[in-house]
């Protein structure tokens, strides 16, 4: 009998958070109105917890051992490391437990860090003026000699996806680090994408060393995803940017939809985009979506299932369960607060708690607030969440439906 022992576990990491303060300098572009370089500030000037960032993706690559960073984007944070370093991108897939046939975004600075990895086809010019920097990630191909990627990070394709985040922070980084960041979302593979740096904490910690606080991410859904590279073009995965203003941008007119929510999947139908194919986007709380305003009788619903705890989060037509005066647990500056109260039955016996969500009828606002919000009912308890859907656009909206999709165990009408 084979007597090799199994590799020893990784080693359990000190994880620290460092705050960039929102007024640090982190650079600007070199010329308006062009993306080819973006600048840093001079050395002195650059915060000293970024340049330790840098600092950490820079020299780990040269160990065996490597562990990824997590920084803040304006879509969701990112767990980052050197694209062009096998050793680092495999600490990303070991951090992040992801499955490694599911291929990560690069992120550049500007488009000087672009060039050195592929060349822009035609079909993308119009696209990147309009929406780079921002959450919009296009497919290039992979150069078929010279290719500076590791492998890792394509998973084998012959494309890879890029993106320039609209985050002078994660941009900032980069540059300082001089290479190409590939970075998939920072949370735990299966759970919801993180917004907060304390939400990084939360999945990550022990697993990584840094993770880079810039704030809250303002869009709150990852980059949408469009392949230009075949004809009809096609979004991949909806995001931040809607199919409709894609729509207006020239040789983009006939976009199809290339992704499926998961109530459309049908037997064997074969995912294009890996990303698909897994679990995702789901708290530890069972989620039932009910995808029209039809007003769900909470009572009604709990019979039988024996849930103590209740997560309710509303997008505009559901009427709160939990009364304005009823305890509030948390509310922050933008966001949403939870409202605590109890679900009785005629008698006023005591059915269920009520956490309680309203994230308001501005679609951005259910983007912006959505992950948080499910994460924030798991860490009150929550057995249950039942969310209000919103109505299906080819705006955000179809990035927030996808997401909740993929989240829900159940999806009602
Ligand atoms: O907003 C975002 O895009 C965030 C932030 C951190 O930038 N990143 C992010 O990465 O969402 P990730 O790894 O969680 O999702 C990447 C998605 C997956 O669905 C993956 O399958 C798809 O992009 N993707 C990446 N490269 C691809 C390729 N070559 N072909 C098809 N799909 C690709
Ligand atoms: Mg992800």
């Amino acid at each position: 009998m084979s007597t090799t022992n199994p590799p020893p576990p990784p080693p359990k990491l000190k994880t620290r958070i460092l705050t960039i303060p929102p007024s640090s300098p982190l650079g600007s572009w070199s010329s308006p109105n062009s993306l080819q370089t973006w600048t840093l500030p001079p050395t002195p000037l650059i915060p000293p917890s970024l340049t330790l960032a840098a600092t950490a993706l820079t020299t780990s690559t040269a160990s065996s051992f490597s562990t990824p960073v997590a920084f803040p984007t304006e879509t969701v944070y990112g767990l980052g490391a050197d694209a062009t370093s096998s050793t680092a991108v495999k600490g990303i897939y070991t951090a992040k437990g992801r499955p490694s046939d599911n291929p990560l975004i690069v992120h550049v600075s500007d488009l000087s860090m672009l060039s050195t990895l592929s060349t822009i086809p035609e079909i993308y010019h119009e696209l990147i003026s309009k929406f780079w920097p921002g959450p919009l990630t296009i497919l290039l191909p992979v150069p078929t000699s010279g290719q500076l990627l590791a492998p890792e990070v394509t998973a084998g394709l012959t494309t890879f996806g890029a993106r320039m985040p609209d985050s002078p922070l994660a941009r900032a980084l980069i540059q300082l680090v001089g290479k190409p960041l590939a970075a998939p979302s920072a949370n735990a593979s299966t759970r919801p994408s993180p917004t907060k740096a304390v939400h990084v904490l939360e999945d990550l910690e022990g697993k990584i060393e840094l993770i880079l606080d810039g704030g809250d991410c303002a869009v709150g859904v990852e980059s949408t995803v469009v392949d230009g590279l075949c004809n009809p073009p096609v979004v991949l995965r909806p995001g931040g940017v809607g199919i409709e203003e894609i729509r207006q941008v020239k040789g983009w007119e006939g976009v199809v939809k290339g992704y499926k929510d998961r109530s459309e999947v049908g037997e064997g139908h074969k995912p294009r985009a890996p990303g698909m194919k897994y679990k995702h986007y789901s708290p530890r709380a069972r989620v039932v979506l009910f995808e029209g305003h039809k007003p769900v009788n909470v009572g009604k619903e709990l019979e039988g299932g024996g849930q103590k705890k209740v997560g309710v989060i509303r997008t505009g037509e559901w009427e709160g369960l939990v009364g304005e005066t009823e305890g509030r647990i948390e509310s922050e500056e933008g966001g949403f607060a939870v409202r605590q109260g109890s679900l009785r039955d005629e008698e006023g016996k005591e059915l269920a708690t009520v956490l309680d969500v309203d994230l308001g009828r501005d679609v951005k606002g259910v983007a912006h607030g959505l992950f948080a919000a499910l994460r924030e009912l798991d860490r009150l308890g929550a057995d249950i969440i039942f969310v209000e859907g919103v109505s299906d656009g080819d705006d955000i909206a179809a990035a927030v439906m996808n997401r909740l999709r993929k989240a829900a165990s159940e999806i009602r009408p």
